[in-house]
């Protein structure tokens, strides 16, 4: 059976070595696999649960767009757009918000993180954020989710919302419960500075992350900066549970090496630190300063990147439509 994978990712500016590992980079690998189909979004509408400038916007969606381009993806292989281009995903996210349940909302927890204290003035997109990924991933028969960690609470909603709809509409199997695909080998790339804290766009210290649009110097005095602790690297039976940073760093390299964490904790054994973060800085440039400088060459390409956004909203348009008039069709309309 052929799988059908969808995966979104906000234009919200400074996508970031998080983004990369626990999503693009496995975008990019599940476009080269057999019998594959890959859906890509820029969800532009999930942007704008939170302030945004316009003209910051605009920017930020084409900078994302470059980054997808930039780490690998290819229009020709994989169908990548932008959300609002395509009128079904607002649609959807209203019939199924009618049948997601607040008590399920409720317990989003990415909402009560957002939200912070006073929720009273989120913004109510904010709060049903969680319904419209759903409907992004349903209106394509998605079967594959890649996602980091942070999401699987949402896809667990999604596959609620779907199966819901099937019993409610009394149409078995209509739509596909999807399946998420979350790598193994970290659970979040976490803060440079915090261990505890996952690496964010929205963090002010630029020192927390490694943006994709970093330079080669910029990689390097952030890995140097980077926090450690006193002891020497662990040996390779040491949990890391205690040592959140070292681990961090340690999952870093290992998954940019495609090598278990096991065999890093080896390598380095007992070495000092300063060791390890030279081999961890250039392991960052080698693969992400060609990603960084292939973005700046696309965003002096506009034409390009705004065909690739038209010719993929076609394409999305053509499935999503077809699926939404089923839906319509099914609830009464
Ligand atoms: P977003 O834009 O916050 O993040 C994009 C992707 O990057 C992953 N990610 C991380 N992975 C590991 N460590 C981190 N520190 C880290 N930070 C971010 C996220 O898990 C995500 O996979 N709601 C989604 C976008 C979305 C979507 C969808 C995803 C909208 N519709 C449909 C899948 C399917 C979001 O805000 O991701």
């Amino acid at each position: 059976m052929s799988k059908k994978i969808f995966s979104g990712v906000q234009p919200s500016g400074n996508l970031h070595l998080g983004n990369y590992l626990g999503a693009i980079k496995n975008f990019v690998e599940l476009q080269n696999e057999k019998n594959t189909e890959c859906v890509y979004c820029i969800v532009d509408l999930h942007a704008i649960t939170v302030k945004q400038d316009p003209k910051e916007l605009r920017k930020n969606i084409k900078e994302t767009l470059a980054a997808f381009i930039a780490s690998g993806l290819n229009e020709k292989k994989s169908i990548i757009f932008n959300q609002s281009s395509v009128p079904a995903h607002s649609e959807g996210a209203w019939i199924l918000s009618c049948v997601a349940r607040m008590g399920w909302l409720n317990r989003m927890t990415q909402f009560k993180e957002k939200a912070g204290k006073d929720k009273e003035k989120a913004s109510v997109g904010l709060y049903a954020y969680p319904v419209l990924m759903a409907s992004d991933i349903l209106l394509y028969d998605s079967t594959h989710v890649p996602v980091g960690n942070d999401q699987k609470q949402h896809l667990e909603l999604c596959r609620d919302i779907a199966q819901r709809f099937n019993n409610d509409f009394e149409a078995p199997n209509f739509l596909k419960v999807p399946e998420p695909l979350i790598q193994k080998s970290f659970s979040r790339i976490m803060s440079l500075k915090d261990g505890t804290k996952k690496m964010s766009k929205s963090d002010p210290s630029d020192l927390s992350r490694i943006n994709l649009t970093d330079d080669k110097d910029k990689i390097i005095n952030k890995i140097k900066k980077a926090k450690t602790d006193t002891l020497p690297m662990p040996s390779s039976e040491e949990n890391l549970e205690n040592r959140p940073e070292v681990k961090n760093l340690l999952e870093i390299y290992s998954s940019l090496l495609n090598q278990s964490v096991e065999k890093s904790k080896i390598e380095f054994s007992g070495k000092n630190f300063s060791d390890f973060k030279e081999k961890l800085f250039n392991l960052l440039v080698e693969k992400i300063e060609p990603i960084s400088r292939e973005i700046k060459k696309l965003l002096d390409n506009e034409k390009y990147l705004d065909e690739i956004l038209l010719k993929g909203s076609e394409k999305a348009n053509e499935i999503a439509s077809k699926k939404i008039l089923e839906i319509k069709k099914i609830i009464g309309f």
